[in-house]
């Protein structure tokens, strides 16, 4: 039988508080990851026919985000989550299967609590299974009416709880697992007949309760899995119950983290063992961090390939890839898909930017290399600068193997500075430089004999003349 799946997530999320206008709640991040998808991400390894999304409230932000691995259907108005499956009718109405719903703002539920949902919809041969959580607070959530032979009658949304019913911590997670030419015929009934004015999709449980429909609920084991995310008090929360999961999973599986309250690593990274993550660090994307690094302090990684042996301290890194055994930081900046080889130094105050370092190369020192190739065991003296902007282009420079470029050097792109090359620190370079030539580009220096005292004097008189007008 088939399986979809709609993902609800066109709400303006108003308990967020934003003025922007475009910007959807589940498009808010945890971990540089957007909310929903979090949820995408949950549902990837469950065999899905199609993934429909439900975009309203900042549409374009939303569509962006769910593109390449979700379908999208327009909810014009935000008139509640029942109104929001109607719209999916002209796609899903009348196939045969199940539908999984889940919500756009549960980062948190994990792919096996979803699984174990379906299995039992499918053993049981329910009609319609929910997911349910015990939780220490429920305000805010939809409540699980249950009969005193434990069979669900119907959920009540906080808007709608008697005193009784507010008190009831079994709560709805907002995921359910409908049989799909059903979910269709009963929305088609949906009235809203509520507090809000809204169609609640969870009215169809008393529905199909009313009608003898089969109905389960599954008791999810930790509920802070249903955590929805309504306002940024949750978006806290959530992100820190994730962090900490994340951090957990690492050092269990041999990674060094000196300090798991400040570090952040998002959900997709690879790190091997052990490796070292000191206090204030984030790593992000898709990196991928060897063995035996020291990552940090204060260092953030976003989409890098980190080898092994690496000590990389405060230092910003994106995009990039680095070999084995380099010496970074503190206070690099490395970015715009630079690659460095193997033991190379990239010191305090140098950033590369599409920059190709080769093995054992070093640039120790305030230094700016953009759009360059550098040669194995070149050295980049302090300050040099790789102008390779000219206000409207960008140009390469190549610099070849054992070169010596000296100190407060300016070299002007492009040019060729060929192997073994010298050049005079101070230079400015508008020229190439052949294999083993030396270039010294600076105005000779001129020394007067004996002038710097008569300078001196002169300035003394000059000083002691205004100071007596
Ligand atoms: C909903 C459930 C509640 C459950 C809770 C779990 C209903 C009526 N209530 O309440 O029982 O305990 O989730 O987190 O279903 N959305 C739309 N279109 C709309 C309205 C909402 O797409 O017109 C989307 C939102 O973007 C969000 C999801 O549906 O992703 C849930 O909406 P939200 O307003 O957060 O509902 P809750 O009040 O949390
Ligand atoms: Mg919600």
């Amino acid at each position: 039988m088939k399986t979809f799946a709609i993902i609800l997530a066109a709400g303006k999320g108003t308990r967020m508080k934003s003025l922007l206008d475009d910007k959807s709640k589940v498009s808010y991040p945890i971990l540089g990851i957007p909310l929903v998808k979090h949820v995408l991400n949950t549902l990837r390894p469950l065999s899905i026919e199609r993934k429909v999304t439900i975009v309203g409230f900042g549409r374009a932000v939303t569509e962006e985000i769910v593109r390449d691995e979700s379908e999208t259907v327009y909810q014009h108005e935000q008139k509640g989550t029942g109104h929001a499956i109607m719209q999916v009718a002209p796609l899903l109405a009348g196939q045969e299967g199940k539908t999984l719903i889940v919500c756009g703002d549960t980062p948190l539920l994990k792919t096996e609590t979803i699984k174990r949902l379906i299995d039992q919809h499918d053993e049981e041969n329910n009609k319609l299974t929910i997911l349910s959580a015990i939780v220490p607070n429920p305000h805010g959530y939809g409540r699980i009416i249950r009969a005193s032979d434990n069979s669900v009658l119907e959920i009540v949304e906080q808007a709608d709880v008697d005193e009784l019913q507010n008190v009831i911590n079994e709560v709805n997670a907002g995921v359910y697992v409908f049989d799909n030419k059903l979910l269709f015929d009963y929305l088609s009934k949906l009235k809203p007949n509520n507090a809000q004015g809204e169609y609640y999709l969870t009215d169809l449980i008393k529905m199909f309760e009313n009608d003898g429909l089969k109905i389960g609920a599954s008791i999810a084991n930790n509920y802070q899995e249903m955590l929805g995310i309504n306002d940024r008090h949750q978006l806290e929360e959530a992100a820190t119950i994730m962090r900490y999961e994340i951090n957990e999973r690492h050092m269990l599986a041999g990674v060094t983290i000196e300090d798991s309250a400040s570090t952040y690593i998002g959900p997709e990274v690879v790190i091997g063992s052990d490796t070292i993550i000191r206090a204030g660090t984030h790593i992000y994307g898709k990196t991928v961090v060897g063995k035996q690094n020291v990552v940090g302090p204060s260092t953030y990684l976003d989409n890098v390939v980190v080898g092994d042996e690496n000590h990389i301290i405060f230092s910003h890194i994106a995009d990039s890839t680095i070999g084995n055994g380099n010496e970074i930081g503190p206070y690099a900046r490395l970015r715009g898909h630079s690659v460095v080889g193997n033991h190379t130094r990239v010191g305090n105050f140098v950033e590369l930017k599409t920059c190709v370092l080769h093995d054992g190369a070093k640039s120790a020192h305030l230094t700016y290399l953009g759009d360059v190739e550098i040669g194995e065991k070149t050295n980049i003296g302090c300050g040099t600068i790789v102008a390779n902007y000219d206000g409207y282009n960008k140009t390469k420079t190549f610099i070849g193997k054992d070169v010596f470029v000296g100190s407060g050097s300016t070299l002007i792109s492009p040019v060729v500075i060929e192997d073994n090359a010298f050049i005079a620190a101070g230079s400015t370079i508008n020229r190439n430089v052949g294999k083993d030539d030396m270039a010294i580009a600076r105005v000779r220096q001129e020394n007067k004999i004996g002038y710097g005292k008569v300078v001196r004097e002169k300035a003394l008189q000059k000083k002691l003349a205004n100071s007596k007008k």
